[in-house]
């Protein structure tokens, strides 16, 4: 079956990176010209997912206004033939495809933000990009979600997208009990959710992509919060699944930031200003003689 509907859950406090997200959303934040966000819905459509829903909360409506026509300043840039390519990226976002909000009315984790997305979701798999994981591709590389809706339709099973990462990051994510699957895929068996050193079972770490069929929202409604945090960890939910051998782990081609943190910002906006039409030469430039200077 074929994957038309995405789940952006972007109702997080984003506590990482205050001061700068206490009025603007952490998914707002910029990546040299556009907001985040913009970036996981060009990767949906660029896959050919037509209905996106975005949860939200309070204090997130300007993601709305992103996504929207904004008539004033359209006419404006309109009168002006000189600024007709700005006059398109402004108008086109709002087309890129349906795009639906929700708001989660309680910060309970990612698990609890995905259970909201029920009603939206109906009876069809759907992908899950988390709000503050950008993941850019180069060259011949597929859009990352469009890597694991390829494996989805091809086995009818659940895919998440996986990284090696630092011991560091593994804690702080994820674990996953895999087997190689042929190429780049691993059968999962077991995930644990921030993992102590000892419970490490593999570098690899679910980095904010995922497959998943409806019948995940009964494993969501059973998983228990944790005891310490009061969140519902969506990776349980998914973790019934690799126990079921309904799992597959795609390691995935790409480069992940995390805008949820200092060094994710800026590690994004230095990679995507470098090959960026406008100003990528001059920002090479201007790198290198910086790195002469420390
Ligand atoms: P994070 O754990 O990175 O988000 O969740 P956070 O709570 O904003 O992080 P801190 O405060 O900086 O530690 C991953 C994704 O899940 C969303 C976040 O918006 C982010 O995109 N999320 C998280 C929700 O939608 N709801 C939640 O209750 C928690």
């Amino acid at each position: 079956m074929k994957v038309t509907k995405a789940v952006i859950p972007a109702a997080g406090l984003g506590t990482r990176v205050l001061p700068a997200s206490k009025a603007v959303p952490k998914e707002m934040l910029n990546i040299v010209d556009k907001p985040a966000i913009q970036y996981l819905v060009e990767e949906c459509a660029a896959a050919g997912i037509t209905d996106i829903l975005i949860i939200t909360n309070r204090g997130k409506g300007v993601i709305e206004d992103h996504f929207d026509y904004a008539f004033e300043l359209e006419e404006n840039l309109r009168r002006n033939p000189a600024k007709a390519d700005l006059l398109r990226s402004v108008h086109e976002v709002a087309d890129l495809a349906n795009i639906y909000y929700l708001r989660q009315k309680e910060t309970k984790g990612l698990g609890h933000a995905i259970l909201a997305a029920e009603h939206f979701v109906k009876d069809e798999p759907f992908a899950i990009l988390y709000g503050d994981d950008i993941i850019l591709t180069s060259g011949e590389q597929k859009p990352v979600i469009k890597q694991l809706t390829d494996v989805f339709e091809a086995t009818g099973k659940c895919v998440c997208g996986v990284q090696t990462c630092t011991e560091e990051q593994v804690m702080k994510y994820c674990t996953l009990d895999v087997t190689p699957a042929g190429g780049n895929a691993y059968d999962v068996h077991r995930i644990i959710e921030k993992p102590t050193k000892e419970e490490i079972l593999s570098y690899f770490s679910i980095l904010g992509r995922n497959v998943v069929t409806p019948d995940v929202f009964d494993r969501i409604r059973t998983t228990e919060p944790c005891p310490r945090t009061g969140e519902i960890y969506f990776s349980e939910a998914l973790s019934s699944f690799a126990e079921e051998g309904r799992l597959i782990a795609v390691e995935f081609e790409g480069k992940r930031f995390d805008m949820g943190s200092k060094m994710g910002i800026m590690q994004a906006n230095c990679e995507a200003a470098l090959v960026h039409p406008e100003i990528g030469e001059e920002f090479k430039a201007y790198l290198k003689a910086l790195a002469e200077t420390i």
